[in-house]
């Protein structure tokens, strides 16, 4: 089946460094479709030639209100191409984001025609995986109805090394998918946390429809690999 694979450049690269990677990645043949989210300083400078390879924002506002310094807009998004917007990823959650605000980034992102990645996980190897549940509850409060995909990234496993067991993946994407069922939502869910050119096959042996990337995707030439298949 065809996958989504995402990348979440995070904080990292240069302009140099995507004007690169993104002419490489146009020029693949590829069954999967590519999400490239860079810094969004950067978005002007990435390609978008290949009809298999997207662009999208680690962020959004979650107010549309002019009076928002540093913000956002997800107008301003979509007018440097992005289809895509991460939301909730740990990192920002760690910074203050909370369950109400990613809702409403939700909504807004929805609202604006862009595609919602929104990043959910557990804090331990240990955690209980019912945050999942309240987490993707959450997300959906203030769903516009229209698509959205979820990212199981457990916080213990995001540049760690370490990924969980194929059955604890499928545990808990079948939470998350469960969830988004009994909201009426039939949702993509991609695995992400620590996916390299080591791990990534066996990684798709699990029911993930993808997989949301940082560490590697910095390194074009394994990230390249894993976009092929090699
Ligand atoms: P990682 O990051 O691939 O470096 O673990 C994933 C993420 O934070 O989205």
């Amino acid at each position: 089946m065809e996958k989504l694979l995402v990348a979440n450049y995070k904080m990292n690269g240069n302009k140099d460094f995507y004007q690169k990677a993104s002419k490489i990645i146009n020029k693949l043949s590829l069954t999967d479709t590519v999400v490239l989210c860079p810094p969004f300083v950067y978005m002007p400078f990435l390609k978008k030639s290949n009809k298999n390879v997207k662009l999208g924002a680690q962020d959004v506002t979650n107010v549309v209100n002019t009076k928002s310094t540093g913000q956002t807009s997800p107008a301003m998004l979509k007018e440097f191409n992005a289809e895509y917007v991460i939301i909730g990823h740990s990192e920002r959650r760690e910074n203050g984001e909370t369950d109400l605000m990613v809702a409403d980034k939700v909504n807004v992102a929805q609202s604006n025609g862009l595609i919602p990645i929104v990043c959910v996980g557990e804090k331990t190897k240990v955690s209980k995986l019912d945050v999942l549940a309240e987490q993707v509850k959450m997300a959906l409060s203030k769903s516009a109805g229209a698509e959205i995909v979820f990212a199981y990234e457990p916080i213990w496993a995001i540049g760690s090394g370490e990924v969980p067991t194929i059955s604890k993946i499928n545990k808990a994407l079948k939470i998350i998918k469960d969830t988004a069922k009994e909201n009426k939502f039939n949702v993509k869910v991609l695995y992400g946390g620590s996916v390299n050119v080591a791990n990534y096959k066996d990684l798709l042996k699990s029911d993930a429809d993808g997989f949301l990337m940082g560490g590697v995707s910095n390194k074009t030439e394994e990230f390249i690999k894993i976009l092929k298949g090699e």
